[in-house]
């Protein structure tokens, strides 16, 4: 499929199935040897990850945790503003490495969000690992230590991404056409 419609959107493929594999499994490799000896708690964000952490942890021949948890934001009172909560955090971070998984760091805000509450619970180490990553999107402070592609400043769908909660079940990347 070289091209697909999504609601009222035209997408063109952009990433090929077995690129995004034989990318995703070096860089399953690059984890291992980089924490070789060390117990990894990976935290995959959701919704977007999960194909992207399933893949990757596959290719992970070490024993490991992971968790998949979600970022809230909701209104607090009229002094607190916004508060964001990290839902599905069952267990303990505390003193252990964790790689958090996310499919796309894009304006950098998600990704500092989880960081800050985290941060908060000590734990060991946290580095984060993410499919694409738009650097010049990018304003957070959080820069990812283990990037699958950098991409363009172009909205894709795929491998966990969606456009209005379609497009998730790609096994390919897809970009969005100039001329919809
Ligand atoms: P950030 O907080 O701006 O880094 O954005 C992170 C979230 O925005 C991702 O987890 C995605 O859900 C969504 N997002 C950003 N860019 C894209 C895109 O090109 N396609 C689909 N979702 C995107």
């Amino acid at each position: 499929m070289n091209e697909i419609q999504l609601h009222d959107k035209h997408f063109e493929l952009f990433i090929s199935s077995e690129e995004i594999l034989t990318k995703v499994a070096a860089l399953a490799k690059k984890i291992e040897a980089d924490y070789e000896g060390k117990e990894i708690l990976f935290l995959s964000i959701l919704n977007g990850s999960f194909m992207f952490t399933s893949d990757l942890l596959k290719n992970i021949q070490k024993q490991l945790e992971v968790s998949f948890i979600k970022v809230s934001s909701y209104s607090g009172t009229s002094t607190t503003g916004r508060v964001d909560e990290l839902i599905g955090l069952a267990t303990s971070i505390t003193d252990k490495h964790i790689i958090v998984v996310e499919d796309i760091v894009d304006t950098g805000i998600t990704i500092d969000k989880v960081i800050t509450l985290l941060n908060a619970s000590n734990p060991a180490s946290i580095s984060v690992c993410t499919f694409l990553y738009k650097p010049s999107a990018f304003k957070g402070n959080s820069v990812p230590q283990y990037v699958g592609f950098e991409i363009p400043n172009k909205f894709v769908v795929g491998y966990g991404l969606d456009y209005n909660q379609l497009g998730r079940n790609l096994a390919a990347l897809y970009q969005l056409k100039e001329t919809n």
